[in-house]
């Protein structure tokens, strides 16, 4: 595509919308609640805060830069700009096969739950929700409802960015707010609801500040901004000149922070009012928030417009990761974008039916386990590994590869913004960020 030629987002709505689109999805409202009931909820929120601020926020503007400036997909664009560095494009692209995995999968769940809330047969069934979500994993469905996602994901990214991802986004994103709302205030008159705030509000400092958690929570900021694996390198490529980079990070931040910090309030509340377990895992919300509905007149309703708009939060995100590798097979081996959406496609449904029907044994440094499964191998590598270190080198190759103006040119847009936080986020990229997940990674490989 020539360079006038290439598509670009439309006014500066559009490219909060869309940018947010791909981080406010799963991330935000499954990934988040289960990996912080997990790592003791409040303590892990409190690291959680910090690390969109001190690495998250920083990496993602370090993105926008490459994208803007290069207007390529992740390794074209890295390319571009220094011939050594295209390697850190193929990482993104690794990332993005890797997400690819899992991600279906779970947004599968949640079109069954859409279907089972609309058709009404979620709360009309005599068993149990923990029942019901194991015996919806034991059948066909979650390979079916995955296929299905990449079919809906294929047609509005082969239709391209302008018209597909802008309009899905700006409908999904005020919509999901209203109803996360609702359901906050909801929740809160559920019986032993305090439990879940004290939860979710209330940290025990010592257990906050361990490697793990500071690593699960960096992770999950990575994951949940879509940073560290090339997606807002491509998605800053469609970019017009004139968008204010900063102001953009911010927005897309904070969207997605307000999001998983509703999540938890909706989440953990219900969770202490049903006498579930907040650590339960990855089934976490799919058998907590139907108890919510289900105290609720017109229970049916409510879970269907919810798992609706689930779906469509993760539909904004898979686009962008399907956008990814579509870019990339398509500049990157001169395709049409209808070619490099169908590669893609295909591979992804081969990921996720792998995901769905393999495990495997695994054995490796003295660390044994039997029946691993692809999506815990899949999530833990994409976001504990490949998004950090991906991050840190685009920080580092920001701030000490390109040459000393590059950042400060594109933050003030060659001059023509004043940037008062200019020389604060030029010290993160140098110094704080990169050394900061360095450490971490280390630490937790038991090497410092
Ligand atoms: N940020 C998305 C979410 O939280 O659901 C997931 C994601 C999308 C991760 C795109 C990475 C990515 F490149």
């Amino acid at each position: 595509m020539s360079e006038d030629k290439r598509a670009s987002f439309g006014g500066k709505l559009s490219v909060v919308l869309v940018a947010a689109g791909s981080a406010i999805g799963l991330g935000a409202l499954w990934r988040f609640p289960y990996i912080a009931g997990k790592h003791g909820g409040a303590a892990f929120l409190i690291v959680f805060l910090l690390s969109i601020f001190v690495v998250g926020i920083p990496a993602m503007l370090a993105e926008f830069a490459v994208g803007r400036k290069s207007r390529k997909n992740a390794v074209g664009a890295f390319r571009q700009l220094s011939k050594k560095w295209s390697w850190l494009g193929y990482n993104g692209v690794l990332g993005a096969l890797l997400i690819t995995g899992f991600y279906y999968i779970v947004a599968g769940w949640s079109l069954e739950y859409l279907v089972n809330s609309a058709t009404g047969l979620l709360y009309s069934s005599p068993v149990s929700f923990t029942e019901q979500f194991a015996a919806f994993q034991a059948s066909w469905r979650p390979a079916f409802y995955a296929v299905v996602f990449i079919l809906l994901t294929h047609i509005i990214v082969a239709r391209g960015v302008e018209k597909g991802i802008e309009k899905a986004s700006r409908i999904m994103m005020p919509a999901l707010f209203v109803i996360l709302i609702i359901m906050a205030v909801r929740v809160a008159f559920m019986p032993n609801s305090i439990e879940g705030y004290r939860f979710f509000l209330s940290p025990n400092f010592k257990e906050a500040f361990t490697s793990e958690t500071i690593m699960m929570a960096i992770g999950q900021a990575f994951f949940s901004l879509s940073v560290g694996m090339g997606c807002m390198v491509t998605y800053a490529s469609y970019f017009k000149k004139n968008n204010n980079l900063v102001s953009t990070s911010l927005n897309v931040s904070l969207l997605t922070l307000l999001v998983s910090l509703l999540a938890g309030l909706v989440i953990f509340p219900a969770v202490f009012s049903a006498g579930l377990q907040p650590a339960e895992g990855p089934s976490l919300i799919f058998i907590t928030l139907p108890e919510i509905f289900k105290a609720m007149p017109l229970a049916s309703l409510w879970s269907t417009v919810f798992f609706l708009l689930v779906m469509l939060a993760s539909l904004t995100s898979t686009i962008s990761f399907h956008e990814v590798l579509t870019a990339y097979f398509a500049e990157e081996f001169k395709l049409s974008r209808k070619w490099g959406a169908r590669i893609t496609s295909a591979i992804s449904v081969l990921l996720s039916l792998l995901t769905v029907y393999c495990v495997f044994d695994f054995d490796f440094l003295g660390v044994k386990a039997t029946g691993v499964s692809f999506m815990d191998v899949f999530d833990y590598v994409s976001a504990n590994i490949l998004m950090p270190l991906g991050a840190m080198f685009t920080c580092i190759f920001v701030a000490w590869v390109m040459e000393r103006n590059f950042m400060r040119d594109e933050i003030t847009n060659y001059g023509s913004l004043k940037s008062y936080v200019m020389p604060v986020v030029v010290f993160m990229l140098r110094y704080v960020t990169p050394l900061l997940i360095l450490y971490i990674f280390f630490k937790n490989l038991g090497i410092l």
